[in-house]
């Protein structure tokens, strides 16, 4: 399919400065100031869609943020794929990490993308990657390539655990019906050696408080014989992890998917270079799980970690004293056969029988979501494989992700059809961390691969 290229050759220009202009929308679900920009992001995307070539689009509304819904239905006879994707965005502090602002895109070279990317919050996740489908469809339906039916569910609370999605896929199944599903928010090795994510880890969230006092104390009155919250909550978050790294909750890895030596050596054939991964973060030693190596512990392997911790004085100077409270977020990223639910349980229980006496603690629950595999089997994996084969010119690996996705495993359960990821950012392209990019080379990448995964899955599919 030669016009692909030439198309995305002819309109580079056109498709670069359209996706500038989405990203200079601060969608940020977090947070509620940018309510109206998050809209208006909506109705941009719901444009786009109808450009492209969708027959029909809708802002569809829910008790959350909208998710903008199209379609380009061309014969019932023939098979449907479902694109999903997202167009809120992370918060993007702390601002002053950034080279240039973050809702104002720009395009520069790094050493990773000589061709140039685009830096701005969702330029990798997940606006840009969004929007190569939507360019895509565009290309499928000017040159009369469009294959099979196509659906696009856009939302934008996926940074805030899509707590609106899930009401919204229950209450129109219908709607939704797909042979598959079709979504670019993950990321890839590299530009010379690409992947398909095959897996996704799942998710179980939450927030602790540990109070000691009713009241801060002074630390020269009180301090030695009163329980310091700060103090103790260190200590029991550090007692979550033993020697090995491995999480002392009990009961945790109980259902833990075990890979075998096989499989687990099929992983190791990835490239990997563990200098240019502490290179890139600057460390001088990796750290987890005894027994596992650094690219299992990230993606088949279940983690706990911190993902924040306050409480006390932290202003300028000194103040001598002992809080009345200390807090922190805890997540969990979970492996195939763990139930958010169910851990969260654990880890509640848990927590609270660490607790000394001398301090009160409560767990409050976040967001959760499970895992998710898709087998190279499946012919959507095999005809992205094809595709990706054709665009870059070697055959791409499969990959588990350390990432989370929670809608994907409910996708599973209430439409019964398999989620390709397809994705095209690198891991060095900042998602979620001041700077994020996306290479341009990517970019337009991704739009010249995603026609081809259409033909191969139209072709694969009639051939079941
Ligand atoms: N696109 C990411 C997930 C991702 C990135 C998966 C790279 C694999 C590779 C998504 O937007 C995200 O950030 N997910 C969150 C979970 C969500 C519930 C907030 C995550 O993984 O932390
Ligand atoms: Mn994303
Ligand atoms: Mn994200």
């Amino acid at each position: 399919m030669e016009t692909i290229k030439k198309y995305v050759e002819e309109n580079k220009e056109r498709f670069l400065n359209e996706l500038i202009e989405l990203l200079k929308h601060p969608s940020v679900s977090a947070d509620s100031a940018y309510n109206q920009d998050v809209l208006e992001t909506a109705d941009a995307v719901k444009d786009a869609l109808e450009k492209a070539g969708c027959d029909k689009v809708e802002i569809c509304e829910t008790p959350g943020y909208p998710i903008v819904y199209g379609e380009k239905i061309i014969d019932s006879e023939l098979p449907t794929v479902l694109v999903y994707g997202h167009y809120d965005v992370q918060p993007a502090d702390p601002l002053e990490l950034w080279d240039s602002p973050p809702f104002e895109p720009v395009i520069k070279k790094t050493d990773l993308h000589p061709d140039g990317a685009i830096f701005a919050r969702g330029a990798c996740d997940d606006k840009g990657q969004m929007y190569m489908h939507v360019k895509a469809l565009e290309y499928m339906v000017k040159e009369d390539k469009l294959p099979c039916n196509i659906k696009f569910m856009i939302e934008g609370e996926e940074e805030i655990g899509s707590p609106s999605l899930a009401w919204f896929v229950e209450r129109n199944q219908e709607k939704l019906a797909n042979d598959v599903i079709l979504i670019s928010d993950t990321g890839m090795i590299s530009n010379q050696q690409p992947s398909i994510t095959t897996g996704l880890r799942g998710l179980s969230y939450v927030e602790v408080e540990v109070t000691g006092p009713n009241r801060d104390l002074h630390s020269g009155l009180y301090g030695g014989a009163v329980a310091n919250p700060i103090n103790i909550l260190s200590k029991m978050i550090a007692s979550l992890q033993d020697e090995d790294n491995r999480i002392t909750v009990e009961g945790f890895y109980d259902n833990v998917e075990e890979l075998s030596l096989e499989e687990r050596k099929e992983m190791a054939k990835a490239p990997f270079s563990l200098e240019n991964y502490k290179n890139s973060i600057d460390i001088d030693d990796v750290h987890g799980e005894k027994g596992y190596t650094t690219n299992e512990r990230n993606s088949i392997r279940p983690t706990l970690d911190v993902n924040g911790i306050w409480g006390g004085y932290t202003g300028e100077g000194a103040k001598t004293v002992i809080p009345s409270k200390a807090y922190a977020k805890i997540s969990m990223r979970l492996v195939p056969n763990q139930t958010p639910d169910e851990i969260t349980e654990k880890f509640t229980k848990h927590f609270l029988k660490i607790a000394p006496k001398s301090v009160r603690v409560k767990v409050t629950p976040h967001h959760g979501g499970f895992s998710y595999v898709t087998p190279t089997s499946h012919i959507g994996y095999q005809a992205a494989s094809k595709a990706y084969t054709d665009t870059f010119g070697v055959t791409p690996i499969p990959q588990r992700s350390g990432g989370s996705i929670p809608i994907v495993a409910l996708f599973e359960k209430e439409l019964k059809t398999k989620s390709i990821l397809m994705g095209f950012g690198l891991d060095s392209d900042a998602i979620h961390s001041p700077n994020e990019h996306f290479g341009v080379f990517n970019y337009l990448k991704g739009i010249e691969t995603i026609p081809l995964f259409y033909k191969y899955f139209v072709e694969l599919h009639k051939e079941q």
